[in-house]
């Protein structure tokens, strides 16, 4: 083995170009390939910023002799001129491709037992096992590729930011439990023995409270925990870009915000995104795409049959409306040579998300073609198919629910289909606001109201009023606005309430007991009456937008050092027993 000893890197490998040329370049780094070519051995040497080809000629003796210990994966300094490569040899897909380093001297700076995982990203090993060797899985060049884009944009947010006015300000990470929808992750208190503090689900109280002692620009690169149930898109850690501004209105943070994103979009992937963003009611959104994260980089939108359908014969439809609910439809482009498979499968799906199932009419030049023909006059298929814009070939996928399960069914259905159909370009961007949320929705249980999305918004102006009237609740509009790209919530936020009599409202409206309220949010009711400003914020979720930004399909690709689905981690075992004595120490006991 070799020392470092002087030896001094010049460059990094990735960033060697045809300007150095014929000069003098030591590199330094891992053995990414081997290959011993008619007494000449090559190797790939990889570092952060890419790979360098080095060829070692058998002249040299002395590093030729090394050079054949050398395995993948070993730690080498390699330094040798930079010359061109031969014609033949020239790799178009490598950025170094058309380089080489000749090399003249070579140090072995660490050897490696043989690797568990492949690196050089042939045949990928289980993701367990890249999980539980997830520091030798981040050396493969697609995620030191992910990894160094995320850090680029958190450095180009805060550029970003700073320039706008806004102060980085911490939060705590130990503190009172701030609710945001999911379960909280609990530590206890040695010191005061049955009392727990909360990690933060998300620092939003503590970011109005900024705003209330006059801070007037806040961000945050924040991490909060959330213990609720995982998703390809859903960490129990995870980060946020925290923003909150006094004094700004909705226009001013959605505007701030696009702007950001053009920013990131045209400085790490020289993307220029169109602004600015289209904008939805949620109830449209809910109305022609049946989720309120529409992906908007194809239509297929969905259809009410309801009205045309309103005398039908067919029982199923006419129990349906008869309920309340609605029959609406998806019109696939060519479904009509969809096999008897295909179809079943969607219904199995449906029915999945809790629907009762599909019914399916084949769009002919004749008309429809489907199983309920007997049920629907010639006048209804014609509106039907009026309605679908539907052109022969396609196939109308009907469902007929409550408004919810419909929705649910439809808009699985539709993002499902666009992708089986490839009705989008992967690297397509669509980016929309998604607003006027409602503020409230039925408790689960449906004694009651929970917030939809916090219990901080502010609802629209004109619905204020609704507050005080228990027929209204359900139909507030509140403040509230969600960044969505490509069919993902990628950030979340609202104009907050501002004045105390209406934050103290809405926990009435939430049914908190006095004693509950004064427990929990007695010191942000408190706050709240000191001379507190308008004020409104936002979080984009930063590993969601990483996902967007480097067309991850996993979250986990974005993070260095991320849960599974089960939220442990594989390399380090967390979580894990920990020592009796812990526990004593900080008064607890086990009942099984
Ligand atoms: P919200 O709960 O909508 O709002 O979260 C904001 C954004 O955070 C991301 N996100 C997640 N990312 C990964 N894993 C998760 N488990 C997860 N949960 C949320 C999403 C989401 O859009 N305090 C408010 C923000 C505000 O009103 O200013 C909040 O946390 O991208």
């Amino acid at each position: 083995m070799d020392n470092l000893g002087s030896l001094k890197r010049s460059h990094y490998s990735g960033e060697l170009s045809t300007s150095d040329l014929d000069t003098t370049v030591t590199v330094m780094g891992w053995v990414h390939k081997r290959r011993d070519l008619g007494g000449l051995i090559f190797l790939d040497l990889r570092d952060v910023k890419g790979l360098i080809q080095i060829v070692i000629h058998p002249e040299k003796k002395t590093i030729f002799a090394k050079a054949e210990k050398v395995r993948g994966e070993y730690v080498l300094a390699v330094t040798g001129t930079l010359t061109r490569r031969s014609e033949g040899n020239i790799n178009k897909n490598m950025t170094t491709g058309e380089l080489e380093i000749d090399a003249s001297e070579l140090a072995i700076l660490n050897d490696t037992l043989p690797l568990p995982i492949q690196i050089d990203g042939v045949a990928m090993a289980d993701e367990d096992l890249r999980l539980a060797y997830r520091y030798l899985d981040l050396r493969r060049p697609y995620l030191q590729k992910i990894i160094t884009t995320r850090a680029k944009v958190t450095s180009l947010m805060r550029r970003f930011l700073d320039a706008e006015g806004f102060y980085e300000i911490e939060t705590p990470m130990l503190m009172k439990s701030t609710p945001e929808g999911a379960r909280d992750y609990l530590v206890p208190s040695r010191v005061h023995p049955g009392k727990f503090y909360a990690l933060p689900q998300s620092p939003q109280i503590f970011k109005q409270l900024l705003m209330i002692a006059g801070f007037d620009r806040y961000y945050q690169v924040a991490r909060c925990f959330r213990d609720e149930d995982l998703r390809a898109d859903r960490q129990p850690e995870f980060t946020q870009l925290d923003i909150e501004l006094s004094f700004a209105t909705q226009d001013e943070i959605l505007d701030l915000l696009e702007r950001l994103m053009y920013t990131i979009f045209a400085e790490i992937q020289g993307v220029q995104i169109p602004l600015p963003f289209p904008r939805m009611v949620y109830q449209e959104a809910m109305d022609r795409y049946g989720c309120d994260k529409p992906d908007l980089r194809f239509a297929l939108e969905l259809v009410d049959f309801s009205q045309i359908l309103q005398g039908s014969e067919f029982q199923v439809f006419k129990d349906c409306l008869a309920s309340g609910g609605v029959i609406k439809a998806l019109a696939i482009p060519g479904g009509a040579a969809f096999s008897r498979k295909q179809q079943d499968a969607l219904v199995e799906l449906a029915k999945h998300l809790g629907g009762k199932g599909v019914a399916f009419a084949k769009v002919a030049d004749s008309g429809l073609e489907t199983g309920i023909s007997k049920f629907l006059s010639t006048s209804e298929a014609s509106a039907m198919i009026k309605a679908a814009n539907a052109q022969p070939g396609d196939l109308l996928a009907i469902v007929a629910d409550s408004y919810n399960t419909t929705s649910k069914v439809l808009a699985f259905l539709r993002n499902q289909l666009a992708k089986d159909l490839q009705l989008y370009d992967p690297k397509d961007l669509a980016f929309c606001w998604i607003t006027d949320f409602p503020l409230f929705m039925p408790s689960e249980d449906g004694s009651g109201w929970e917030p939809a999305h916090h219990m901080f918004s502010l609802p629209k102006e004109e619905h204020i009023p609704w507050l005080d009237d228990p027929e209204k609740i359900g139909e507030i509009r509140g403040q509230l606005y969600d960044m969505v790209c490509n069919g993902m919530e990628v950030a979340g936020g609202s104009i907050r309430c501002h004045r105390y009599d209406l934050q103290k409202k809405i926990f009435d409206v939430l049914g908190y007991s006095e004693a509950e309220l004064k427990s929990r949010f007695g010191f942000f009711l408190d706050a709240l009456k000191y001379g507190t400003p308008p004020h409104g914020g936002i979080a984009p979720g930063l590993d969601r937008l990483i996902m967007i930004l480097c067309q991850a399909d996993s979250i986990r690709d974005v993070i260095a050092f991320p849960k599974t689905l089960k939220a442990t981690d594989l390399m380090n075992q967390a979580p894990s027993e920990v020592d009796p004595s812990q526990w004593q120490d900080l008064h607890i006991k086990f009942s099984e």
